[in-house]
């Protein structure tokens, strides 16, 4: 059960070891902790300046990816055969209701498994954009309103919802027990084709969570430029160019973006309101995380529920725990920011086209949507030059991981493992 997962690395006495070197070497020509203390030229060498104790200790939270954390909800989450039944149907435009709308419509794996649309067009014009399926199994919450707690209950939702996929549980598992290659498929991977609707259901979810489990990209000119830095293996202190590295300076520093994109994904994992200009075509009165939370509390789907395979685990702990609160409405989950290359357009309606668009957003919050309730009390213009919002995105795109096999971005020649 070998897996492409991100490349665990030991962050123990040795790199300890090296973060002691690296201040040691840094802190007499520093000048105190301030990341504006430092700023120098794009065209500065390799590892140029020094980096504060505060910039360091926000760098080991971000790197490097760690291998997809388990899923105990899923049974065969690590399995290999129902990752290859997983990644046939999810290439599989028959498990729609028109025979038409696959997972890749709109998980496109030729566009980082997003969507280049701004809002997703299934079976009918939905309300948000299709966010990228990349490292998505990092997450703790799927979806922007986080309305699922797994891969595969997140899975379940655009199969049935009437503008994605607008198939039915029926449909589903009428097809999977007529057609004999995919009868054959399941049979192998789950022991067992189930009598029960619902529950061949789940396990079509459980197959394609599997597939999505090895969607994992990381290992960036960022992770071997921050370990050179903090003396673990594999740095390599040239990996980042100048422009980049005082991209990443404001990162950690004035842009203040660690405040949320903090950890190995750059998400914190949780919701915030950035009060986002609406999409022209979008809602503005999307109430996020309020009714995400609601969804996954409800549902038969959840970590807790019924067809879970651990329903005394943390995950299940973790739902039951949930408090809905109004106070949520209209926060989005934070969204990883490695490999974005190649998916925009960005935000939970698409509203913006490129990286850029991004970045002057937050540089002037010009446009925030202020009357949608609670928005973030974190966000403050950051008035940054335009060489230094070019020095941003020039590091975000430095943060492209080691690509898929080209396997997984087709369907196999058959479902069956
Ligand atoms: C019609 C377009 C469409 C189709 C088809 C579709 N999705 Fe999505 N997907 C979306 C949208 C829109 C979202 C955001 C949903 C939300 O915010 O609740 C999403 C979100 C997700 C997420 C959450 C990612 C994250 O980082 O939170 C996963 C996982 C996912 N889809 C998997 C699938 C799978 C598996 C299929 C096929 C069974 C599928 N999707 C089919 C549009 C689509
Ligand atoms: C207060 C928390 C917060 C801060 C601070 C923050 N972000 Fe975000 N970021 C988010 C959330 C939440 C979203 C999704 C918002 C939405 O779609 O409504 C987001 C979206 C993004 C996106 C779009 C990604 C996608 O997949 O659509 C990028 C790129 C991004 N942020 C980069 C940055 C950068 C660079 C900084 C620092 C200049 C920063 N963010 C600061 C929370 C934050």
């Amino acid at each position: 059960m070998e897996r492409r997962a991100g490349r665990g690395r030991s962050t123990g006495i040795t790199s300890t070891a090296g973060l002691w070197l690296v201040l040691a070497i840094a802190l007499p020509s520093c000048g105190g902790a301030d990341p504006e203390a430092s700023e120098e030229p794009a065209s500065a060498p390799a590892m140029h300046g020094a980096w504060s104790p505060d910039d360091l200790a926000l760098l080991r939270r971000l790197t490097p990816l760690p291998p997809v954390p388990a899923d105990p909800t899923n049974r065969v989450a690590d399995d290999d055969g129902a990752a290859h039944y997983g990644r046939w149907l999810f290439f599989d435009a028959r498990l729609s209701g028109n025979g038409e709308v696959s997972c890749a419509t709109c998980h496109d794996p030729a566009h980082g498994f997003a969507d280049p649309r701004a809002l997703a067009l299934g079976a009918g014009l939905g309300e948000r954009h299709a966010p990228t399926l990349l490292n998505a199994a990092h997450q703790r919450w799927l979806g922007w309103g986080g309305r699922a707690d797994s891969l595969w209950m997140q899975a379940l939702g655009p199969l049935e919802n009437p503008v994605e996929m607008a198939g039915s549980r029926e449909a589903i598992a009428r097809l999977v027990r007529e057609d004999p290659e995919l009868a054959a498929a399941h049979l192998e991977v789950f022991g067992a084709l189930p009598a029960d609707d619902t529950a061949l259901f789940v396990e079509v979810g459980k197959a394609l969570a599997a597939y999505e489990r090895l969607l994992v990209r990381g290992d960036s000119r960022f992770d071997r430029f921050a370990a050179a830095l903090l003396g673990q293996a594999g740095g390599d202190p040239e990996a980042l160019d100048g422009e980049e590295q005082e991209g990443l300076r404001l990162f950690l520093g004035r842009g203040r973006c660690t405040l949320c994109h903090l950890g190995p994904t750059l998400s914190d994992l949780e919701f915030h309101n950035n009060a986002l200009p609406p999409h022209p075509e979008g809602s503005r009165d999307d109430p996020g995380r309020y009714r995400g939370g609601q969804l996954v509390k409800e549902s038969p789907f959840n970590a807790a529920g019924p067809h879970s395979d651990a329903t005394d685990g943390a995950a299940a702990r973790r739902v039951g725990a949930l408090v809905i609160s109004s106070e949520t409405f209209g926060e989005f989950r934070t969204p990883g920011l490695r490999n974005l290359k190649g998916r925009e357009p960005f935000g939970h309606q698409g509203q913006f086209e490129d990286l850029a668009a991004v970045l002057a957003f937050y540089n002037t919050l010009e446009g925030q949507d202020l009357r949608s309730h609670h928005q973030e009390q974190l966000l403050r213009p950051l008035g940054l030059a335009p060489g230094e919002l070019a020095a941003l995105e020039a590091f975000l795109l430095a943060l492209e991981g080691t690509p898929l096999a080209p396997g997984l971005m087709a369907p196999p020649g058959s479902p069956r493992p």
